[in-house]
Order: C-alpha cells, then sequence, then structure tokens
C-alpha cells in the first residue's frame, strides 16, 4: 500500500480523482502552516484565515461524503474513520479556544503549536492510512465521481471550527447550510477588518462577534448532533435553545446590510 504522497497525478486516478484533490488541498496547507513561524501577529491572522478556509471545509466534506462511504466498504472501516474524527474534533476545540486568547501569550502559542501537530499528523493518517485503502477498494471511475461530491460539498461548507456538531451525517449536514452563511459573513467581515476598516472598525468587530456567537448558538440546536459517535461528543452549554435561531436572523441580517454598504 503506497502513500497518496508517494504516487503521481495519474498513479491517483487523474487531476479530477477524489486523491488528487485531496493531495492538492494537503500541499496547499503544508505551504501555508510552513509560512506561519515566521510572521508576525498581524499577518499571522491573514495566513491563519486563509489555513481556516482551506482546512474546515475540506475536513466536513470528508466526514459528511468520505469517510460514509468508507464505512461502507472497508470491514475496519468505523474504526479507521473514528481515529481521525477524533482528530477533527480536537482541531475543532483548539481552534475555537485559539479565538479566545490574546495574541503573544504563550498559552495562544502553546495551542496553535498543537493545531499545527495535529494538522500534520492528520494528513499523515489520511494520505498514508485511509486513502489508500480508499483506492485499493473503488475503481478509476468511482474514485472521480467521489471526487466530484467531495468538491460539491467544500464549496459550500463551514469555513469555521464547530465542536459541538456532529462529525457524521445527519447531524453535520443539517449544521451545513446556516453555519455555512454565518461563516462566509464572518470571513468577509474580518478580510475586511484587515484590510482596515477606518472608521468602520469598531461596528465590524461587533458584527464579527455576533456572527461567532450565532453561530456558536446554532450549534446547539436540536437535531446537530444526531448521528455522533459517543467517543467524538462533547457537552452542551446550558444557554442551548431556540433563541439561538433569533440571534442567527439578526445578525445575518446585520451582515447583509453592513456588507452591501462596504460595496458602494
Ligand atoms: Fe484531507
Ligand atoms: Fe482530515
Amino acid at each position: 500500500m503506497r502513500s497518496v504522497a508517494e504516487q503521481s497525478v495519474a498513479e491517483l486516478g487523474g487531476p479530477a480523482s477524489v486523491l488528487s484533490r485531496q493531495k492538492r488541498d494537503h500541499v496547499e496547507l503544508d505551504r501555508l502552516l510552513n509560512r506561519l513561524p515566521e510572521l508576525g501577529p498581524d499577518a499571522e491572522g491573514a495566513v491563519l484565515l486563509q489555513i481556516y478556509r482551506l482546512v474546515f471545509p475540506h475536513a466536513f466534506a470528508e466526514e459528511a461524503v468520505l469517510w460514509p462511504v468508507m464505512r461502507r466498504i472497508l470491514p475496519d472501516g468505523h474504526q479507521l474513520t473514528l481515529q481521525v474524527e477524533l482528530e477533527h474534533q480536537e482541531i475543532n476545540a483548539l481552534v475555537t479556544r485559539l479565538e479566545s486568547l490574546h495574541a503573544g501569550s504563550l498559552e495562544r502559542q502553546q495551542v496553535l503549536d498543537r493545531v499545527v501537530a495535529l494538522l500534520r499528523t492528520d494528513v499523515r493518517d489520511e494520505e498514508d492510512e485511509l486513502l489508500p485503502r480508499l483506492q485499493m477498494r473503488l475503481t478509476r471511475k468511482q474514485l472521480w465521481l467521489l471526487g466530484i461530491a467531495w468538491e460539491a460539498v467544500r464549496r459550500v461548507a463551514p469555513t469555521r471550527p464547530h465542536p459541538i456538531v456532529a462529525r457524521r451525517p445527519p447531524g453535520n449536514v443539517l449544521a451545513a447550510l446556516p453555519l455555512s452563511i454565518l461563516d462566509r459573513g464572518r470571513d468577509r467581515t474580518d478580510a475586511f477588518l484587515q484590510r482596515g476598516a477606518g472608521a468602520a472598525g469598531p461596528p465590524l468587530q461587533a458584527l464579527s462577534s455576533a456572527l461567532r456567537r450565532a453561530s456558536h448558538a446554532v450549534e446547539e440546536l436540536p437535531g446537530m448532533k444526531r448521528g455522533e459517535d459517543p467517543a467524538t461528543r462533547v457537552g452542551r452549554s446550558s444557554r442551548a435553545g431556540w433563541g439561538a435561531a433569533a440571534i442567527l436572523t439578526i445578525a445575518v441580517g446585520s451582515a447583509a446590510v453592513v456588507l452591501a454598504r462596504r460595496r458602494r
């Protein structure tokens, strides 16, 4: 069984195969992670945003499309996929924590180092173990079809960490649309802030925080944990409830208004 890392695009089933698509993202992630140590706090924020936009939709589409297929076709698929789901879960929890820690603090650096190490471990587990197993069981055409399905989900998936929602369908599929709208609104808001928003800075900062809180509230809605394996389950906060829906509506409406004004 050869690692995906050692195989050419042709051996992986062509550029549209799910294996080639996975490898391209992993190579780009490696490039971004290698840049992190040489950056100051401002530039680091911009690169972290790029990493989040690459990593979270990528992993979400793995959990929604690829791992269910592996569980169906491999006798030990449950064990193999649970291992990477645990890695994904820890990355989600650590990045959520990272957002609440002060730039420049020792604790933040330690959490960031752990995130980087886990991302590298996740790539190795997938390229050396999971994806070659998938390659042994599927035809070239099936790898191509799976690549299209994975890419379609990746393009509309949430772009931020969501440790509370299920790492498995149907909970993660149910959560995808509202979380993706909130995350992508927050990405645009944060990108404006990083370019220097001037007088619009404080309201945009408040909007970004509101979108973050709204997405965490959506995570707590009923149904978002359905399908979860007990090993990746984390506790709900005591503030769970339908009030999340109201916060969601207000936050999305505010985001649309502010971003439309900025565009004019
Ligand atoms: Fe991957
Ligand atoms: Fe992954």
